[in-house]
Order: C-alpha cells, then sequence, then structure tokens
C-alpha cells in the first residue's frame, strides 16, 4: 500500500514536472499503445492510421521508448504541430511523378578503378575527427560546430581535385538550429534528376549529451559517404545525374533535419530517384558484412544494391557479403525520404539486434573496433551506387520517353497497364508498397492488361515494369 501510495505520488510530480515538455510525434501504432498503457498520462494519441500512430507526448515518455530501442527497437519521428503528425502519418506524397529507374550495370571500368581507391585509414581518420568533438548533439554548440566543419573540408576535398561542378551549403532548419550540410555535383547531362546519399552527423548519449562520442552511430556513416565521394573524385567521375551527399542535422531526435530537406524536395517536385542511407558502419556484428534494412526501403533500390553487390563484391580483391533485417520502425533517416514517395534503401553494419550495443553511450568511440575495415565495405557499395544510379540510362536502357509511353490506371480495385506505345518489350510487372514492400508480381505476355489488385490495401504503390533485358520503368499510383 505504502508502495502504490509513493507511487501515485511520483507519478503525479512526474505528471507535473513534464507537462510543459510535451511534443508531437509519429510512431508505431503498437509502441503508442504499450506506452499508453504504462504511462497514460503521459501520451495521447492523436490519429491512427494502419500500422501507425500520430501523438503528443511528454519528453519522459520518448525516453522510456528510447531507451528500449536496444532490446526491441521501438522509436519515434518528431513533429512540429499536431497536424504535421496527423497528416505525415495519413499522407501522400505530391509528387507521384512517374520515376524511370533504369538500374542495369554497365560501368565496370570506373568501378574497377575506384574500389582500389577506397581507403580504410582515410575513412578512420574521419571518424577520430567527429569523435573528437565530445558530442555533437544537435542543440549543443558541437553539433552546428561539425557542420560548420564538415562544409569547410567537403569544400577543401572538392578543391584539391579542382572540382568546379561541385559545391557545397548548409540547409538550415525549423526544428533544430544545427544545419545539415549538402554537397552537390551537378549532373552533366540530366541533372533534373537526383541521386542522394547521406548518413547522420548529430550524436546523443542516454548519459546526458556532453559525451556522446558517436562514432558508429553515425561519424561512421559520414565518414563513409565521404570517402566513397573522394574516391570518385580521384578517378575524375562525372556524373550525368546530380549527386547530392548528405550530412544531416538532428536525426537522434526524430529525423527532424532529414524530414526538412526531403519535404522540401518532395513540395519542389525533386526528382530523387534513389536515396542510400548510411547510418552506422563500423562494427561488424553479423555474419554477414551488410544486413539490408527491407522496412521503410523500397524493394527496387535494395535489389538493386544487392545486384551491385553480386557484381561488384561476390568474391575477388573486395568480397562483400549480404542478408536482410528490420528495424521494425521508421529507425533512420531513409523513412523521412520513404515518407515522402522517395525509393530508399538502407544498408546497415549488422543484422538489427546484433549491431553495436555501444551506441548512444561514451562507449561509442572508434576504439571499440579498432579498424574501418568494415566501413570500408559500405564505401565501396556507396562508390558503386553514385557510380551506376548516376550515368545516364546507356543506349539499351529505356529512355524518359519510353517512359511516358507507359500507361498504368488504377480504378475500382484493377490495375490496368497499357504499354503497347513503348518499344521495349515486357516480362514482369510488380507492385510495391510505400514500405518497399512487394506486394504482388505477374508475368506480362500482352501489351495490354488489367490485375485484380481488389487486395490491396489504400495507399501509394510503385508499379514497376521489367523489360526482357533487364531494365525496369517505375511509375506511382494510388490505391483508393
Ligand atoms: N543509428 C540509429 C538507428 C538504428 C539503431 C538502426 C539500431 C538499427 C539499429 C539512429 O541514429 C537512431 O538512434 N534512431 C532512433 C530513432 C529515431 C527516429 C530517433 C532509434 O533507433 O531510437
Ligand atoms: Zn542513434
Amino acid at each position: 500500500m505504502k508502495f502504490i501510495t509513493t507511487l501515485m505520488l511520483f507519478t503525479v510530480v512526474m505528471v507535473q514536472a513534464q507537462t510543459e515538455n510535451r511534443f508531437y510525434a509519429t510512431m508505431a501504432l503498437q509502441d503508442a499503445k504499450e506506452l499508453q498503457q504504462d504511462i497514460p498520462n503521459e501520451i495521447e494519441i492523436l490519429k491512427e492510421f494502419r500500422n501507425e500512430a500520430a501523438v503528443y507526448m511528454t519528453n519522459h515518455a520518448s525516453h522510456l521508448l528510447h531507451d528500449r530501442v536496444l532490446v526491441h527497437g521501438p522509436g519515434y519521428i518528431r513533429k512540429t504541430s499536431a497536424s504535421d503528425a496527423i497528416s505525415s502519418i495519413s499522407y501522400i506524397p505530391t509528387n507521384t511523378s512517374s520515376r524511370l529507374v533504369a538500374f542495369n550495370i554497365t560501368e565496370d571500368v570506373i568501378v574497377n578503378e575506384t574500389l582500389p581507391l577506397i581507403n580504410t585509414q582515410n575513412i578512420e581518420d574521419h571518424i577520430l575527427e567527429l569523435e573528437a568533438y565530445g558530442n555533437r548533439y544537435h542543440a549543443n554548440p558541437e553539433g552546428s560546430q561539425s557542420a560548420n566543419d564538415l562544409k569547410t573540408k567537403w569544400e577543401a576535398m572538392a578543391a584539391s581535385y579542382g572540382r568546379t561542378d561541385v559545391s557545397v551549403r548548409l540547409f538550415n532548419h525549423t526544428g533544430t538550429n544545427m544545419p545539415s550540410v549538402i554537397m552537390t555535383i551537378e549532373g552533366a547531362e540530366i541533372p533534373e534528376e537526383f541521386v542522394v546519399v547521406g548518413g547522420h552527423l548529430d550524436s546523443t548519449s542516454n548519459q546526458g549529451n556532453n559525451n556522446a562520442p558517436g562514432a558508429d552511430d553515425d561519424a561512421s556513416g559520414i565518414a563513409t559517404i565521404t570517402e566513397a565521394t573522394r574516391a570518385l573524385f580521384e578517378v575524375g567521375f562525372v556524373p550525368k545525374r546530380t549527386i547530392e551527399v548528405m550530412a544531416y542535422a538532428a536525426e537522434e531526435i526524430g529525423l527532424v533535419g532529414s524530414a526538412e530537406i526531403a519535404a522540401q524536395y518532395d513540395n519542389n517536385n525533386v526528382n530523387v530517384i534513389a536515396v542510400g542511407q548510411f547510418d552506422m558502419t563500423l562494427y561488424n556484428g553479423s555474419a554477414n558484412d551488410v544486413g539490408f534494412i527491407t522496412d521503410f526501403t523500397s524493394g527496387e533500390i535494395t535489389a538493386f544494391m544487392m545486384s551491385l553487390i553480386d557484381h561488384y563484391n561476390n568474391g575477388g580483391a573486395h568480397p562483400i557479403t549480404y542478408g536482410v533485417s528490420q528495424c521494425n520502425y521508421g529507425c533512420s533517416d531513409h523513412a523521412s525520404w520513404t515518407s515522402r514517395g522517395y525509393l530508399s534503401a538502407f544498408p546497415f553494419e549488422a543484422n538489427f539486434g546484433q549491431h553495436n550495443g555501444q551506441i548512444h553511450s561514451p562507449n561509442d568511440t572508434f576504439s571499440l573496433t579498432g579498424t574501418a575495415e568494415h566501413s570500408a565495405k559500405f564505401a565501396k557499395l556507396c562508390a558503386e551506387f553514385l557510380i551506376e544510379a548516376s550515368k545516364s540510362e546507356g543506349s539499351l536502357g529505356v529512355s524518359t520517353i519510353e517512359a511516358n509511353n507507359i500507361q498504368v490506371q488504377v480504378n475500382n480495385g484493377a490495375l490496368s497497364y497499357d504499354l503497347s506505345a513503348s518499344a521495349s518489350s515486357f516480362k514482369t510487372l510488380s507492385v510495391y508498397d510505400i514500405q518497399g514492400k512487394l506486394a504482388m508480381q505477374t508475368n506480362i505476355t500482352n501489351t495490354k492488361g488489367v490485375v485484380n489488385i481488389q487486395k490491396m490495401q489504400t495507399g501509394v504503390y510503385v508499379v514497376t515494369f521489367e523489360t526482357t533485358n533487364g531494365q525496369s520503368v517505375s511509375k506511382k499510383v494510388v490505391v483508393q
């Protein structure tokens, strides 16, 4: 009895102390319901939509949720207002224009020249440099300082290779004072199509924010994309599409930086054709090198990265092995792009659960592993991805005009397509949901056809047509 009274008193004090510290967020519905059971006064579910919930909760509730991450992995995404939270769980991206994806693998010469140039020591140096800030918490001066310094560093790197087609900018946010950093390599032929790779620059610690070295989470990702880009500069690679390399701010408090960037790109209809997320590449925790995260990502882009590994890293001098895994929530910045209708992949350091157990603690240091060899594999994959995704389609590719020749319509539970205006011959039709999961696949025998999709839930889907020579064209559809 005494215990219960004390507990009630404690709860009252906690609730009073936490009322000013509430904020809006989205999270997995199941997590929201569990929190509501445990601490009903600290979380309000504003709206449920499919597996997600828009909530208003205390900081304390978010810490409880965050602390469970290493056990079974719940997370949340911070939102600026109730309407922001509600609209983002039921959000249908505005940029539903068709995206051309012609992901064939043709650049053996330049890729094979690039792979041996990936320098493990450079990756180690970048990680140690970022670790030396002590913390890169978004609200601390070190967070913003690290962003300003990274801009200078990337500028110097591009300048040292004489690259006048490269610029670096800070992206200022409303949800945090820390800016993100974006390096742009202007596409030489189709600059309006973008390929993005990114990781988060900020760090956090569950023992106070001032001791958050964040070596693996996520200095390793920033180091990985930096070294991949440097190797591209060293071989003099000039992309046909525009490449953007992004260091996101304030990921650790709910994907704040990447969410604002993806929202702006969506609102401006920026045609990002593929996104690669590099968050944690240092710790070698599983039998396979890479654990591809298959939820909140695109099946197409993930499959493309897998085929890059099959092609370039199947044994030989630069071997990489891979498997698949799931976060079960939008655990990193790829989810910001996914929720805006963009296609992303997330090659992760291990299977979820076998990853570095010291993240978000003062022990997330480089010395835990003592070598950046694991990260070097991700830098190789990143370089392959940037080269092969940013080239133009090549002579065998399906051109943009071809993409426009493909008609897809959804009406009353039926998906009808008409490929008769296209010069290519097609073999399969695949439908992916917004989380990248294959929802349906069928063989194509005629240039026109109707597929029954009555069993599919409402939402946004990507319909991919694969040609007999391995090209693909994707169109987005909304099932209502
Ligand atoms: N790097 C982690 C994500 C992660 C952790 C992926 C473990 C896979 C395994 C990221 O920086 C992070 O901490 N994310 C938050 C969620 C985010 C929405 C605040 C998390 O996992 O709690
Ligand atoms: Zn983290």
